[in-house]
């Protein structure tokens, strides 16, 4: 039955195909599983935006009340615009530029926009994003060595620096990531994405565990410090940049707001419950993330580090509890190695949006297509792998490239993504388009969600993306 169900999906999806894109070449693949299907999602979801940078976002914004905000913003933003990418992504079966031309051909309007906007901030994030996932994988190798291992801030403190400011090292490791991606994408769907994230996504949430219940078992008065900031909030911390990056965060977090899961969505099952599904996996990305938070926080305060000190939190923190610890040198291997895994998932998600555009659109192999946009990568992202260093004084807008990539994809281009993306599916796309998707043709009875999640896109999420915006840009 769930063969023949598969297959079907498989046939029709074949043949929308054969009769939207006239060019040959192109054969869709598809996730193998509903599990897998579920699971490959999460696996874009959960990255270094869970282990890496809700942990520093939260501790330069003041803790609790950020999470708070951070909360909010997920179930009212990222939940309803990740519902209506992964719809209309399943509906057209195309990448996510085709699927926005197709879910919008009645009406004359550049919809496809949204489309190639998203495709243009895969760049933009993938261009730091890699950058990150190097010093992950440094830090891999560096663990074997056991030489970051140690309580003292100041020694990881500065065997972060030496790595960062140094433009060989910087370079090197980027690039291997972009080698890495490269191989996998070009083995496809099922065979890479579905396979890979099976296994990498279990684990890690296994080895964050493990990692919190260290930390929280340190130093009873740090972990009750660390405890309070994640929890105990203070409201007069909140700005209004501060509710623009949690708003930003949230974005990231699920990867919405740029087509990833538009394009995923292509790859799930047509039997699928969605708005089930997609809060799950909402959910389990939000406790991963509160688990690396409980990694980290009560570590910070049981060795003096700062909450505020930046993207380099994790990778000072970590090794200090580590070090305090049986067996410390192989568990951060395996925490290290498995953060490489969370992330590289993430960026299959990412850099998938260009490739599959390409591929379909221009014929072009998922191999060409794949070695062209890491060529590209390699030359944006040398301008974040070098800001810590040649490029150190190089400040468009005050930022070094680094920050201004990181900044203009998470605080701009994914929340004007959302926005339209939000606008379309509540009213262009339309109640009844809506209710077919998210009910499978009258195959669930969940009127009650539908009308739900119709309300919250149409007159919330909008109204919250102009108003954070607007206001965290100091328009007014
Ligand atoms: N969500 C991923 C993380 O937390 C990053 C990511 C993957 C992403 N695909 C995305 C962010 C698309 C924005 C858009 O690490």
């Amino acid at each position: 039955m769930k063969v023949q169900n598969i297959s079907k999906a498989k046939r029709i999806s074949n043949n929308m195909d054969a009769i939207n894109e006239k060019r040959s070449n192109v054969s869709r693949g598809a996730f193998a599983t509903a599990l897998g299907a579920v699971v490959a999602t999460l696996g874009s979801a959960v990255g270094l935006g869970n282990i890496w940078k809700f942990p520093y976002v939260t501790g330069e914004n003041g803790g609790a009340a950020f999470l708070i905000v951070y909360v909010i913003c997920t179930l009212l933003v990222g939940l309803p615009v990740m519902i209506s990418e992964i719809a209309m992504g399943r509906k057209a079966r195309a990448n996510a530029i085709t699927t926005m031309q197709r879910v919008s051909e009645k009406n004359n309007q550049p919809w496809w926009l949204i489309g190639a906007v998203g495709a243009l901030a895969a760049f933009v994030i993938l261009a730091f994003y890699t950058e990150v996932a190097g010093w992950v994988y440094a830090y891999v190798l560096k663990s074997l060595g056991g030489g970051v291992l140690s309580s003292d801030p100041a020694v990881t403190a500065k065997f972060f620096t030496d790595l960062v400011t140094s433009p060989a090292q910087s370079l090197l490791w980027q690039w291997i990531v972009l080698v890495v991606i490269s191989v996998i994408i070009i083995l496809g769907v099922s065979k890479g994405i579905e396979r890979a994230t099976k296994f990498m996504i279990p684990s890690l949430f296994v080895l964050v565990l493990v990692v919190a219940i260290r930390s929280l078992t340190l130093d009873s008065g740090a972990t009750s410090q660390g405890l309070a900031f994640l929890f105990k909030p203070d409201f007069s911390k909140i700005t209004a940049e501060a509710v623009l990056v949690a708003m930003g965060l949230a974005f990231f977090k699920l990867s919405v707001g740029m087509g990833t899961m538009i394009t995923y969505g292509s790859y799930w099952q047509d039997d699928q419950n969605v708005p089930v599904k997609t809060t799950i996996i909402m959910f389990s990305d939000l406790l991963v993330s509160l688990l690396a938070g409980l990694a980290i926080f009560p570590a910070v305060y049981a060795f003096g580090f700062e909450p505020t000190a930046g993207p380099s939190l994790l990778f000072i923190t970590i090794p200090a509890v580590f070090a305090s610890m049986p067996l410390g040198q192989v568990f951060m291997l395996l925490f290290f190695l498995l953060t490489a895994f969370a992330a590289t998932g993430a960026m299959l998600s990412l850099i998938e949006v260009p490739v599959a555009f390409l591929n379909e659109r221009f014929n072009l192999s998922r191999a060409k297509a794949t070695i062209l946009t890491s060529i590209l990568l390699a030359v944006i992202g040398s301008t974040a792998a070098l800001s810590s260093s040649t490029l150190a004084n190089f400040r468009p807008f005050r930022k070094t490239m680094f920050d201004l990539f990181d900044f203009l994809s998470s605080n701009i281009m994914l929340p004007v993504g959302g926005l339209f993306i939000a606008i379309f599916v509540g009213w262009v796309w339309g109640r009844k388009n809506v209710e077919a998707e998210l009910s499978n043709h009258g195959m669930l009875k969940n009127q009650t969600v539908i009308s739900g999640f119709l309300f919250i896109t149409r007159f919330i999420t909008p109204v919250l993306v102009v108003l954070v915006l607007l206001r965290g840009l100091g328009v007014f």
